[in-house]
C-alpha cells in the first residue's frame, strides 16, 4: 500500500478509536486558543463557516456565540467516529444551522464547492477555520489555497 494512503488510514482509524473520550482532553487544552481564533473570523449572524477539519464539533459552541442558530457552519471531517459526535453535539443542543460532511480535506476545492452548492443551494463561504488538523497532512499548502479559492472576496480564513 502507498505509504502516505497508509498513514491517513491509520490517522483516521485512530480518531475513530478516540472519538468518545476526544472533547475530554481537547477542551479544556485548547479552550483559550480556540475563543481567540474563532473571535478572529468576525463571524455575524447569518453568515456561512466551514471548519476543515471538525472533528468532534468541538468549535460549534463558540460559532454559535456569534451565529445563534442562524446562517450555516459546514463540518468537513473524514472520521465517522469524529462527526458522529459532532452529530450527537447538533443534537442535543437543537442546533439546526449545522451540515456535517464526510470527506477529505483534500478534496474541499472548487469542483466540491460548485457541487456542494448545487446540492444545498448555499453559494457562499464567508469564514473558513483550518484547526488542529492541516499539519498532519502532507499536502496541507494545496489544501490552503484551495479553501483560498472558495471563500468570498473579503471573507476570513483562520488557520489555528
Ligand atoms: C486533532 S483532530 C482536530 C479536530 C478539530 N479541528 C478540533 O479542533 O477539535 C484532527 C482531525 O482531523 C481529521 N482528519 C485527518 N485527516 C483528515 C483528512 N484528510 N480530511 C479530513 N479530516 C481529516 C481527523 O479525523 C480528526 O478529526
Amino acid at each position: 500500500m502507498d505509504g502516505m494512503k497508509e498513514e491517513q488510514e491509520n490517522a483516521i482509524e485512530y480518531y475513530n478509536k478516540i472519538s468518545g473520550i476526544y472533547d475530554f482532553i481537547s477542551n479544556w487544552y485548547y479552550k483559550n486558543s480556540r475563543e481567540y481564533a474563532i473571535d478572529k473570523l468576525d463571524l455575524n449572524k447569518g453568515q456561512t463557516v466551514l471548519n476543515v477539519p471538525c472533528g468532534t464539533g468541538v468549535n460549534f459552541k463558540y460559532f454559535q456565540r456569534y451565529l445563534e442558530n442562524s446562517g450555516l457552519i459546514i463540518g468537513i471531517d473524514l472520521s465517522n467516529g469524529m462527526l458522529n459526535q459532532a452529530k450527537l453535539k447538533k443534537e442535543k443542543n437543537g442546533w439546526t444551522n449545522i451540515d456535517l460532511e464526510l470527506e477529505n480535506a483534500t478534496k474541499v476545492n472548487q469542483n466540491w464547492f460548485k457541487e456542494f452548492s448545487e446540492r444545498k443551494k448555499q453559494i457562499k463561504i464567508d469564514a473558513i477555520f483550518c484547526d488542529l488538523g492541516l499539519s498532519g497532512l502532507p499536502e496541507w499548502h494545496n489544501i490552503i489555497d484551495n479553501m483560498i479559492s472558495i471563500l468570498s472576496p473579503n471573507g476570513k480564513i483562520v488557520i489555528l
